[in-house]
């Protein structure tokens, strides 16, 4: 008989859900929406709300007088909110209230101070803390950039360097970087503003994964979150597949095997898991699903 484990933490973590939910408020009060930049990563839920008649623009002109701005859970730059305000847009500021918390840290800044983000930089999350930081700021996202950074950041000139992470920063590499940052600059002061969602369901990932004989991570391609979970699977399962549907579930290994693993990025909505685990069972009629309970919870 197989087994199939899913993680507790797969699938809509808090930011993303509260995100949805605002959007599925203003559809219900027939309210016209458009987000700036895709709600999530993930192209089917894109592409569901796109059927309510939700937009997605690119820029706030695009935004058509009648409509709400819906910011996602990854915030803006301030320079966004200040142009939704100067052209007497409507607003609500989805923004995840852990990624905020971010925002106001670098934005309590001076001229004598800086800031270092451990992100990438071309991540809409680290784009946004940068438009708030009221002083100079800088981004690493691995050891070769950090190394970079500390030949051109002298400590001296600085009185203080604020440190925080982008919220999906792997958690060993802040670790690693903490180290040789307090080694080089003596001024420094942390923020650990990594969500515990993300390290949560990352340490619930390698478990599973470490105790399978398949396993599967189900995300969109462009979710950054959902590839750390795969890279994460992968150094601990050979057989690891990064999948967006069930349809590109890999059936006669399904079939075979014994025991399978599951996990899913935070913008992952529930409805695919589902889809994900009734195909399996079609193709694997004797297997266990052992988080079954938690998981319906979800739904
Ligand atoms: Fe917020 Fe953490 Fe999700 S920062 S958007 S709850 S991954």
């Amino acid at each position: 008989m197989s087994k199939i484990i899913v993680a507790e933490s797969a699938g809509f973590c808090f930011g993303v859900n509260r995100a949805i939910n605002i959007l599925y408020k203003l559809i219900d009060e027939k309210k016209p929406a458009c987000t700036l930049g895709p709600i999530i990563h993930n192209m089917q839920m894109v592409n569901e709300l796109r059927e309510k008649g939700v937009r997605t623009i690119d820029k706030i002109s695009e935004a058509k007088e009648n409509e709400t701005i819906v910011i996602r859970s990854h915030g803006v730059p301030q320079s966004i909110v200040d142009e939704i305000n100067e052209r007497h847009l409507d607003y609500i500021d989805a923004t995840c209230p852990f990624v905020s918390k971010i925002h106001k840290i670098v934005s309590e800044t001076d001229d004598d101070s800086i800031v270092i983000i451990a992100g990438d930089k071309n991540h809409p999350e680290v784009q946004g803390i940068m438009g708030h930081c009221k002083s100079k700021c800088y981004t690493f996202k691995n050891q070769e950039e950090l190394q970079e950074l500390f030949s051109i950041i002298p400590q001296k000139n600085y009185k203080t360097i604020k440190i925080v992470a982008q919220t999906t920063f792997d958690l060993k590499e802040w670790e690693k970087s903490l180290k040789s940052l307090k080694n080089v600059y003596t001024n420094t002061k942390i923020f650990d503003t990594i969500c515990n969602a993300t390290s949560i369901r990352q340490r619930e990932a390698a478990n599973i994964s470490k105790s399978v004989d398949l396993m599967f991570v189900i995300g969109d391609k462009h979710s950054s979150n959902s590839f750390k979970l795969y890279s994460i699977c992968s150094s601990n399962c050979e057989n690891t597949f990064f999948i967006e549907t069930a349809d590109e579930l890999p059936l006669e290994m399904v079939k075979k095997a014994d025991s399978i693993g599951v996990t899913a990025g935070a913008s992952t909505p529930a409805r695919i898991i589902k889809e994900v685990l009734d195909k399996m069972s079609e193709v694997n009629t004797s297997s266990v699903n052992e988080n079954e309970l938690s998981f319906e919870e979800m739904l």
